[in-house]
């Protein structure tokens, strides 16, 4: 396996969003990596999160690279307004329901200079997202159903995680990995020991008493 620096990337979904520049500030001094915003949009997900205006709020606050999950219906029609707000990737899902070309929102991403990702449920199988690894930057593993933060990780999406490990063994053009939901310094470790090393984090970063600690446990420091 390759080992590779791992990046933590917290989710403002699980922040105080009434003093949301002082959250980004904290994440930013413990040591975050990346901010990960999750949009929702009620209909590709059970939920409705925030929009580019929000994204383009952070992007004031930080010059962290922003990560932008859309877990949204045509992705394809929203990306650019994530573009123009400042994201520095952005994920859109592979399932027929988000209604989107994948290629050609993939490509539309890359061209606007932002780096690509695609991201599957954990219904989806690996297959789904195989054709396309050579062309996104980040393969995001879901580890819960998306739509909320605070659930359970799934240890069997472990399987698709080592899928991609073993993709980048293959390829010298390695993508990044990156899990997202019920990440916690146990399952963390998990997930980096099957290959990945971007960890996306809500509940068990911004519920902790200590930003900065609950960030190194992640990284496996104590
Ligand atoms: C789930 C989102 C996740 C979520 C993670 O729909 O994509 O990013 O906010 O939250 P926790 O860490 O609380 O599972
Ligand atoms: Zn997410």
């Amino acid at each position: 396996m390759i080992a590779r620096n791992i990046i933590v990337a917290p989710s403002i979904l699980a922040a105080n969003f009434a003093r949301l520049a002082d959250e980004i500030h904290c994440i930013e001094q413990a040591g975050a990596d990346w901010i990960h915003c999750d949009i929702m949009d009620g209909h590709f997900v059970d939920n409705i999160s925030f929009g580019p205006e929000i994204v383009g709020i952070v992007r004031k606050e930080t010059q962290l690279p922003l990560d932008v999950h859309l877990m949204i219906q045509h992705a394809d029609h929203y990306a650019p307004r994530f573009v123009k707000a400042g994201a520095n990737s952005i994920t859109v899902h592979v399932e027929p329901e988000a209604k989107h070309g994948i290629e050609k929102t993939l490509r539309a991403i890359r061209e606007a200079n932002c780096r690509p990702g695609l991201s599957l449920n954990p219904e989806t199988p690996f297959d789904a997202v195989e054709p396309y690894l050579d062309k996104i930057d980040i393969l995001l593993v879901m580890t819960v159903h998306p739509g909320f933060g605070g659930q359970t990780f799934r240890a069997e999406m472990m399987e698709k995680v080592k899928r991609a490990a073993r993709w980048n063994e293959l390829h010298p053009r390695k993508i990044d990995i990156e899990v997202d939901g019920g990440i916690n310094a146990e399952t963390a470790k998990l997930a980096i020991e099957n290959g990945a090393n971007v960890l996306v984090a809500g509940t068990s970063i911004f519920r902790a008493k200590d930003y900065a600690k609950a960030i190194s446990e992640l990284r496996g420091k104590k």
